[in-house]
């Protein structure tokens, strides 16, 4: 079990004080981030105490600590999973050899490459969420929001540690950009497209921590399997929060569909839930299809020789790659992918270790199916017969095979100009937007109320009441 130190600037178990020179590069690009905070974390809440949970230790009973905390006061601290004794790389030209604790020479760049791409995901959710709190529907949602802010901020903490341990100066200067770049900005944006975009409404949100928190639990699940072990050990731990984060925007959307689903009721099922200021299914649906499809191409190309290299080199594997799958070398084999020529598609068999992006997208595709299932659960539960469906993952892609082609949520190729015509009735459009936008104008501070486009939770947070004040907000 490794040793925990939380009395010190830095809370860690990684025996920070016996590296001085680490402790001190660290200690100085502390300060760096705490403004960074101040500047693009949670707009207008600086000051509030917020009952958060904070990470001490990587023990499975008791790994956090849940009191009232200033957030620039957060303790974002460096935990690592314990070491596996004996650990062997699980997959690849690798598989069987010893992990690393050191990173291999040549790959060196790559290994950096995919820790920054990681890194900049997450102070770039919390540039998106800054102005969320504003708009608030509960406190115990506005704490759940920051719950989230903090957490991303420690994941940062996590890819930083390790830019500084093993990458020398050219980790430290990455371990600056990460604070530089800002999301949605045309001249230094974040570095995935979907960390671009603007989060701009709580449904937004909730469909961002479903499904795009989710496209990070699979990066961090294929990182843990990683042969380079500091990297596989402190995704291991950041996987522990990654689960509320998902909760959040799963029984988030839940919410806003029980809402909806007892609006509709009032409304007698003919009529339009909007004129009782509720979200309405089709729009749900929109957003739904917004997000997913975003965060799909977070995954990467269909058919992808830089995914084949990383999994043939043992630096980045599937989700679960020991449980799910039985060969883990993959040079025999194929994957069926369609793949749209002359405006059809023909489904050709890609190498296997060529479609690793997409063998990692089916795993997520199927979690994300689980969710959707649920909430289709509480439509049936209240007679509704509307269904919400994950579009089919041609539609609305901007990398990969289908960036190129048009298609509809149900994945039949179309002209792009249908497309465009048709793109409201799939996707938000700027008289959505203004509707879902027109409820949250207003946001609700008082404990235990909740806006009223959204059913309350089924209970509070770490047997606290719902009615518990969450954030004590200064007005
Ligand atoms: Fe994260
Ligand atoms: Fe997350």
């Amino acid at each position: 079990m490794s040793n925990v130190v939380n009395d010190t600037r830095i809370p860690n178990n990684v025996d920070l004080a016996s590296d001085k020179k680490l402790q001190r590069a660290l200690e100085q690009w502390q300060p760096k981030f705490v403004d960074w905070w101040v500047e693009m974390g949670p707009e207008g809440f600086q000051k509030d105490d917020v009952w958060l949970r904070t990470a001490i230790s990587v023990e499975s009973d008791g790994w956090a600590h849940f009191d009232y905390v200033k957030m620039p006061e957060y303790r974002w601290g460096i935990f690592l999973a314990d070491q596996v004794p004996n650990r062997k790389i699980g997959f690849g030209d690798n598989l069987g050899q010893p992990v690393w604790q050191e990173v291999p020479g040549e790959h060196r760049n790559t290994l950096r490459r995919l820790i920054v791409t990681q890194g900049d995901t997450e102070p770039a959710s919390v540039e998106q969420q800054r102005l969320l709190g504003q708009t608030c529907p509960s406190l115990y949602d506005l704490r759940n929001l920051f719950q989230v802010n903090v957490e991303e901020g420690r994941h940062l903490w996590a890819m930083v540690y390790l830019l500084h341990s093993h990458f020398g100066r050219d980790g430290r200067e990455e371990a600056e950009g990460l604070l530089e770049r800002r999301s949605g900005n045309p001249d230094k944006p974040r570095i995935l497209g979907a960390f671009n975009e603007p989060c701009q409404n709580w449904l937004s949100f909730f469909m961002f921590t479903f499904f795009t928190d989710r496209d990070g639990k699979y990066q961090l699940l294929a990182l843990a399997e990683s042969g380079f072990d500091p990297l596989s050990r402190t995704t291991r731990f950041m996987l522990t929060e990654e689960a509320h984060h998902m909760f959040v925007g799963e029984t988030g959307v839940m919410r806003v569909i029980e809402r909806t689903a007892q609006l509709m009721k009032e409304a007698g099922f003919s009529g339009d839930v909007r004129k009782l200021g509720g979200i309405d299914l089709p729009t749900i649906q929109k957003y739904l299809n917004l997000w997913f499809t975003l965060s799909l191409d977070l995954f990467g190309g269909e058919i992808s020789s830089n995914a084949a290299a990383f999994f043939a080199h043992g630096l980045k594997g599937r989700a679960h790659e020991e449980k799910e799958f039985d060969d883990h070398v993959a040079l025999e084999g194929f994957h069926a992918i369609d793949v749209p020529r002359d405006g059809k598609l023909a489904r050709e068999d890609v190498p296997m270790r060529n479609a690793m992006n997409e063998i990692l997208r089916d795993s997520y595709v199927a979690d994300c199916q689980r969710g959707v299932d649920k909430w289709n659960r509480v439509l049936e539960a209240a007679g509704i017969e509307y269904r919400l469906k994950l579009p089919s993952r041609r539609f609305h892609r901007h990398i990969g095979l289908y960036a190129d082609v048009s298609a509809t949520p149900t994945g039949e190729l179309i002209g792009k100009e249908e497309f465009t015509r048709r793109r409201g009735e799939w996707l938000p459009d700027a008289a959505d937007e203004a509707y879902v936008q027109s409820l949250m104008t207003k946001p609700v501070y008082e404990a235990g109320k909740m806006a009223n486009w959204l059913a309350p939770p089924a209970r509070g947070i770490k047997g606290k009441a719902i009615e518990f004040e969450y954030v004590r907000h200064e007005l």
